[in-house]
């Protein structure tokens, strides 16, 4: 496989920020959503991870040797401040290894910061986009029981209705198979409906399997396609563009007929292949209404392809509520003993004034980068390191914002 850091083509960078807006009672208490834009630049994240140092410690996919876990391998939660929550957690003891190893250690602007975190979130996305994870054996298998043999032959058959699909032995990327069968897909679901076929359906990881099963083989270097990787903020655009947006809601954005695909429940950081399983799934329901509306049948170039299902992956990573009220407890049992809010402060600063703290990602990257003389204190007076759990640094940050004395930006409107 290509070296990851070299080649990643694929995540992001500008999180924007800013605060919040829109309350909405969600798990009983009532939340903000946190203005974080989806990120768009691809390779920005993996310089910061390589200039600051986290290389030297943190693998990212295949290398258990390493000093720090590897971050390819690892699930690295949901949101982006779940990230966020889960680097400042293992702060000591990262400073202390640096200390050890004699590696300087880091600090960042907001920009790196988020760069960084969207670098890790995306960096599972991108071992899946380049595949490898399906099984061939398992893929015959599927590819036999859909039916695709049964018009396009298993290998080099001939006199098949179906085109060989000899050509995608090889191909890389899930993106390229997902898109032409899409593209592909009205005409294969009429010849199947006028064989008495049923629509072939997707789980799991079998269009994973699939795939390695039609990559497996030798093929030349130069044959491979390889699409530029998504943009989760391209994909976005798409969205409303293909008119995705007419039938589902996202942030409480879009029309009816299908599901809310930011739903938490319908936890969409699958690998690529499952989700364009799901979008496979649904096409031919989405054509035929398409169809009776008039509206002709949705296709994707392949970019296009890659840039929604980079869109999707990243649904909820930019979408991301706190409540205030539990982020004042938060506050109160872990900080309030050295910050104050809107009062002269003693050990640290006070959180309500100090500067450039309006938006979720710069409250992290302070945190990150004042945290050796938090540690010092915390020390001096015998307190453990105040570890914040799943959601705790998107309820503490919402409490955080709602407290500042200067207005804090809203949260965008979703692309319509
Ligand atoms: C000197 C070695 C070292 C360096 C450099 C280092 N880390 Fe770590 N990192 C570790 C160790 C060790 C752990 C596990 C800490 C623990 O168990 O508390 C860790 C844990 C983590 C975790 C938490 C993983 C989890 O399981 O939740 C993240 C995220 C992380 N590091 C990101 C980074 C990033 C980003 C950088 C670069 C800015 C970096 N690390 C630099 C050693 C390092
Ligand atoms: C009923 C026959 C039939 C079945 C079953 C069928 N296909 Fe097809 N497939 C076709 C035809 C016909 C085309 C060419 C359609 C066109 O020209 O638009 C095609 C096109 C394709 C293409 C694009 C080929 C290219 O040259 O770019 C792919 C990929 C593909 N099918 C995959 C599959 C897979 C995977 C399955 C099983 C899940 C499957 N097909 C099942 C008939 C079928
Ligand atoms: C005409 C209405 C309609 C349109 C337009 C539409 N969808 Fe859907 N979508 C649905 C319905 C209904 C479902 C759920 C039922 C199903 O699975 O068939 C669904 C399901 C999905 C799922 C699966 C969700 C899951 O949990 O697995 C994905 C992904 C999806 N749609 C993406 C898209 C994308 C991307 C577009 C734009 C290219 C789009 N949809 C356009 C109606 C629509
Ligand atoms: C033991 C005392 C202590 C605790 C507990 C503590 N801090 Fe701090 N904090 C400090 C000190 C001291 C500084 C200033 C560090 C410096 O100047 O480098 C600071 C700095 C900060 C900054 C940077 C402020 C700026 O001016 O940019 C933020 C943000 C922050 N802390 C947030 C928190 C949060 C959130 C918590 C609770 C999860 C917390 N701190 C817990 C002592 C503490």
């Amino acid at each position: 496989m290509r070296h990851p850091i070299l080649t990643l083509g694929l995540v992001l960078g500008a999180i924007g920020a800013g605060a919040q807006s829109v309350a909405q009672p969600a798990r009983g208490v009532p939340t903000v959503r946190l203005a974080i834009t989806l990120p768009d630049n691809p390779t920005t994240g993996a310089r910061v991870f390589v200039e600051k140092g986290c290389a030297r410690c943190h693998a990212l996919g295949g290398d258990n040797r390493r000093m720090g876990p590897d971050l390819g391998r690892i699930r690295l939660p949901g949101s982006v401040l779940d990230l966020a929550g889960a680097f400042w957690n293992h702060a000591p003891v990262m400073r202390e290894k640096m200390t050890d190893l004699k590696i300087a250690r880091p600090e960042f602007n907001d920009r790196e910061m988020a760069d960084l975190l969207a670098f890790l979130t995306a960096y599972r996305y991108y071992l899946a986009e380049v595949g490898g994870a399906g099984n061939p054996v398992a893929g015959r298998e599927v590819f036999r029981q859909k039916r695709c043999a049964s018009c396009h032959g298993d290998r080099d058959a001939w006199n098949l209705p179906g085109p060989s699909l000899e050509r995608y032995r090889g191909h890389v990327s899930p993106i390229v198979l997902a898109q032409a069968m899409w593209n592909h897909g009205t005409e294969m679901a009429a010849l199947m409906r006028s064989r008495g076929l049923p629509f072939p359906q997707f789980d799991g990881g079998e269009l994973g399997d699939l795939l390695a099963f039609l990559q497996a083989g030798t093929i030349a270097a130069d044959e491979r396609v390889y699409v530029e990787p998504g943009s989760p903020r391209r994909g976005q655009e798409l969205f409303a563009a293909k008119r995705c947006i007419s039938c589902h809601v996202i942030a409480g954005q879009g029309g009816r007929g299908g599901p809310d695909l930011g739903a938490p429940e319908r936890q969409m950081m699958r690998p690529v292949t499952a989700i364009a399983g799901s979008m496979w799934n649904h096409s031919q329901g989405m054509a035929t209404e398409f169809a009776r509306r008039g509206i002709p049948p949705v296709r994707f170039s392949g970019q296009e392809m890659a840039d929604i299902i980079a869109y999707l992956y990243f649904v909820n990573y930019a979408q991301v509520s706190g409540a205030p009220s539990r982020g004042q407890q938060v506050f109160t049992n872990r900080c309030a003993g050295c910050h104050t809010l809107g009062s002269a402060s003693v050990i640290g600063p006070d959180l309500r004034v100090a500067p450039r703290l309006n938006d979720p990602i710069a409250i992290f990257t302070a945190m990150w980068n004042h945290a050796p003389r938090m540690e010092q204190e915390l020390r001096r007076s015998g307190v453990a390191w105040p570890r914040l759990a799943p959601g705790d640094a998107a309820d503490l940050a919402a409490f955080l914002l709602s407290q500042r004395a200067t207005a804090v930006p809203a949260a965008p409107r979703p692309v319509r």
